[in-house]
């Protein structure tokens, strides 16, 4: 296991603020000095754009880059060539659903989601049944927010097509059980896409034995870049899907008259200069992660959160929502106090969370709110930091959020 205190000293972000507890690891990461490092370097020994120079500074840009694939496929246990690199998750789901639409999807075909998912993984779903007529269904969650994979079979028939879910969601941290899920869609002649935005970095990620079809993620909530996202397909579905974004880079051929011939998969889906600072980032960031261990990380992270939890339930000024659950954040709230007030007092105290309806705008519909405080961990927060939280978190009352503001 890492030496935490070890680790802390990787990050500028916790040097400089040896006093901030940050709990809003959900929305994004501290970065390491090898993350910013290899960015520097980029920016000062080899700035080029990529796929597009013959000489050396560009052709080392190439393999920076192409390297990331490499890695990435590392992290998840997949084939380069199935890894795409986007802005972002929501580019990657983006290009999922509306690359779907374009293959597989008719009117009266059947998503399954769940009221736990983040915007990016509802909207472009609900674009597709406003405008095409596809059927949502949800799974069915218990009241943390875990998907009951026994009742699982009565929501399958042959209308159902894709199943869309987060691996880990961002509000509860329920982890879902995406093997077996994959396994029932797969009994169904479905797809399954995971959202794995809150799980990598955080846990490993084994694509190929989880066995799903699509998986996605952002750099910048593991230790990376912001805008940089993954997109991982089996290449049997990738090589035959359809770009979203056409321009440079991602076509072989065209002619005046408008037919273009695409590049293959993945590179067909990197229109336009991609953000190549960014993918040398997000490379140097999963091999800070695997230089650590994701087990490790796992295994730390959950017995911080059960640390956090023990210390926690004791408080009665405080509704917690998902006590049972093993990993991810804590949500809660003060009661009688509004989470953005009691988000504030925290702050004064210099404490980092997120207080809302964290995107995940249909969770209330399971959890009766849509207004939580979310403290979210990662492998460098402490049991101190814990400590420091709770005795605040313990102080918080309506004259004492109210008080802030006056
Ligand atoms: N999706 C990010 C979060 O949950 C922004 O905070």
């Amino acid at each position: 296991m890492f030496d935490v205190n070890k680790v802390r000293q990787d990050f500028p972000m916790i040097r400089n603020h040896p006093d901030l507890i940050y709990f809003d690891n959900g929305a994004t990461t501290y970065k390491p000095d090898r993350v910013i490092d290899a960015i520097n370097d980029f920016y000062c020994h080899f700035t080029s754009n990529v796929e597009r120079g013959d000489y050396d500074t560009a052709v080392k840009a190439d393999q920076a880059y192409m390297n990331t694939r490499k890695i990435i496929a590392r992290l998840i246990h997949c084939e380069a060539k199935e890894v795409a690199f986007t802005a972002n998750i929501t580019a990657s789901l983006n290009q999922i659903v509306f690359g779907l639409e374009r293959m597989i999807l008719k009117e009266g075909d059947t998503v399954l989601l769940s009221h736990a998912e983040h915007a990016s993984n509802l909207l472009p779903w609900f674009r597709l049944k406003k405008e095409k007529g596809i059927n949502i269904r949800y799974l069915p969650l218990d009241k943390q927010g875990n998907v009951e994979s026994d009742r699982l079979e009565e929501l399958f028939d042959d209308s159902v097509k894709v199943v869309s879910l987060a691996y880990q969601t961002n509000v509860l941290g329920s982890v879902q059980p995406i093997k077996k899920i994959a396994e029932i869609a797969h009994s169904h002649h479905a797809l399954i896409v995971v959202d794995a935005a809150q799980a990598v970095g955080h846990r490993p990620i084994d694509v190929k034995d989880l066995d799903v079809d699509f998986l996605c993620f952002s750099a910048h909530k593991m230790c990376g870049p912001d805008g940089v996202g993954v997109l991982y397909g089996k290449y049997e579905y990738l090589k035959d899907m359809e770009p979203i974004f056409l321009g440079g880079g991602m076509n072989a051929r065209f002619d005046q008259d408008g037919n273009i011939i695409l590049k293959n998969a993945p590179e067909r889906f990197e229109a336009g200069t991609p953000n190549i600072e960014g993918v040398i980032g997000l490379g140097a960031a999963a091999e800070y992660l695997m230089s650590l261990g994701l087990n490790e990380i796992c295994e730390y992270e959950k017995e911080l959160r059960k640390y956090f939890i023990e210390k926690m339930l004791p408080l009665d000024n405080l509704e917690i929502y998902n006590p049972d659950n093993l990993s991810g954040p804590v949500t809660f709230n003060v009661k009688g106090v509004f989470a953005q007030d009691a988000a504030g007092y925290l702050a004064s105290k210099n404490i980092a969370v997120r207080s809302g309806n964290h995107c995940a705008k249909i969770l209330h519909e399971l959890i009766g709110t849509d207004q939580t405080i979310r403290a979210s961990l990662y492998f460098y927060n402490t049991k101190e930091e814990v400590d420091r939280f709770v005795e605040e978190a313990s102080k918080i009352s309506l004259e004492t959020a109210i008080g802030v503001f006056l």
